[in-house]
């Protein structure tokens, strides 16, 4: 039945979407062509299963179930709860993690639960700001790894890494000159514009040189990490933070897991003592959130279910794939990416050399039906409004079915669009041809 068709309650106004809401209706449609005719490069984005979409547009969206499954504060969370367990299951299965909280309503929160679950803010010395280091915003971190305009920069004494600005790679040295110097609680790994390869290993040696806590924020690179087609920080971090809906591809929300069992590593200056996932199950409820989205959750354990089967592998090998050809193809056509090309599933084009801006860029390849970011490079003389670079992904075109030829055509056209950033005339031709090709990759194969 039709949403047009269906029976509403009697306190419910009648008519379906289409009827009674037709501005939202519009914004539907609307946003699927957007979707569906341009090209989305936004690194950060990909396309869920209908599976996916079905469970989060269902009926687990009216209940409430504050608390854990079996330990809730509410009635009738009988059948919530086997769909948290799934999904706490096949988290910690997919991750190789002894244990999983999948409540976090985003990646921010998720990060904010683990902070708060391993460091008192203010238990530094003569109770000042605890320190911690992570990666700089300028250099790929993101703005829960210390901004001072996020919680985690405003609660922490943060200090944070660079990149070598020669290599654009990690300049693990400085990394650990800091540590020694600054004496960090907690070392915050991972990133939301890093195209390499995280050396988890290295870090813990300084981590554990130091006497800090080790956290990687998979957020972007969940997929890779669950195919162990990225260096694995599940048993080498204390604790791993992740969003489900980058590489992941699930619904959007975040999840905190840890190869650490209950009772291996007891926190300090708790009021009762605490093992780090009792701690952060806490942190989560009632620390940061309330009531968990119940609907997303057992999205989450769909998507999980999903990326368990061999197909997600295929995916991921596509999706990197994908990345490495159109970074050697930009490379061919006389763009600078940072460090040189890319190991995982984006890639920073540097646009200096070519005398453009990041916000320039942004709007032509917009134009063009090409969707992506600005974004800062290291060492950008741009303000972050305006930035020298711009972040490619590829992971929504290759759950499209996109595939090598497609990202040639790609780095073609991205070529021609930035060949003059104002000749509109250009771009709208360009976009012709965007909508043509993109036409041949719907978002949802026949199931
Ligand atoms: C590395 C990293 N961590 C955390 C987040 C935050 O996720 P959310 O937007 O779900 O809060 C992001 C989002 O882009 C990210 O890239």
């Amino acid at each position: 039945m039709s949403s047009e068709e269906t029976q509403l309650n009697l306190s419910q106004p009648s008519g379906g979407l289409n009827e009674f809401d037709p501005e939202i209706a519009a914004v539907l449609v609307d946003e699927y062509n957007r979707q569906t005719d341009k090209l989305e490069m936004i690194a950060s984005e990909n396309i869920v299963s209908p599976r996916v979409m079905e469970v989060v547009g269902s009926v687990l969206t009216n209940k409430y179930a504050e608390g854990y499954p079996k330990r809730r504060y509410y009635g009738g969370c009988k059948f919530v709860d086997v769909a948290e367990d799934l999904a706490r299951e096949r988290a910690k299965e997919l991750f190789s993690a002894k244990w999983a909280n999948v409540q976090p309503h985003s990646g921010s929160q998720a990060n904010m639960g683990a902070y708060l679950a391993l460091l008192d803010p203010f238990s530094g010395e003569d109770g000042k700001k605890v320190p911690i280091m992570g990666l700089h915003l300028n250099h790929g971190g993101h703005l829960t790894h210390g901004s001072p305009v996020n919680f985690s920069g405003r609660l922490f004494d943060v200090h944070a890494y660079t990149l070598d600005e020669k290599t654009g790679r990690i300049d693990m040295a400085e990394v650990a000159r800091m540590a020694r110097e600054i004496k960090p609680r907690l070392i915050v790994t991972g990133a939301s514009a890093y195209p390499r390869f995280w050396d988890f290993d290295k870090f813990r040696e300084i981590a554990d040189e130091v006497g800090a806590y080790l956290l990687a924020d998979i957020a972007h690179i969940a997929g890779q990490v669950a195919v162990k087609l990225h260096p694995d920080p599940i048993p080498v971090c204390h604790v791993v933070t992740t969003t489900t809906h980058k590489t992941l591809r699930g619904p959007r929300g975040g999840m905190i897991l840890s190869s650490y069992e209950a009772g291996e590593i007891m926190l300090q200056g708790m009021p009762k003592p605490k093992t780090v996932p009792e701690a952060i199950d806490s942190y989560v409820f009632p620390g940061i959130q309330g009531g968990p989205l119940m609907h997303v959750i057992a999205g989450k354990a769909v998507a999980f279910k999903e990326a368990l089967q061999p197909s997600f592998k295929t995916y991921i090998e596509r999706v990197l794939e994908n990345a490495r050809v159109l970074a050697d193809e930009l490379m061919k056509r006389g763009f600078n990416l940072v460090s040189s090309g890319t190991d995982n599933h984006l890639m920073l084009v540097d646009l200096s050399n070519k005398g453009l801006t990041g916000k320039a860029s942004e709007k032509a390849l917009e134009r063009s039906g090409i969707t992506a970011n600005k974004n800062m490079v290291p060492g950008d003389k741009q303000s972050p409004f305006v930035t020298s670079g711009v972040r490619l992904g590829t992971p929504a075109l290759t759950t499209r079915g996109m595939g090598i030829d497609e990202m040639k055509q790609i780095a073609e056209w991205m070529d021609r669009a930035l060949s003059d950033v104002e000749d509109k005339e250009l771009h709208k031709s360009i976009r012709a041809e965007v909508k043509e090709m993109a036409s041949g990759f719907p978002h949802f194969q026949e199931m």
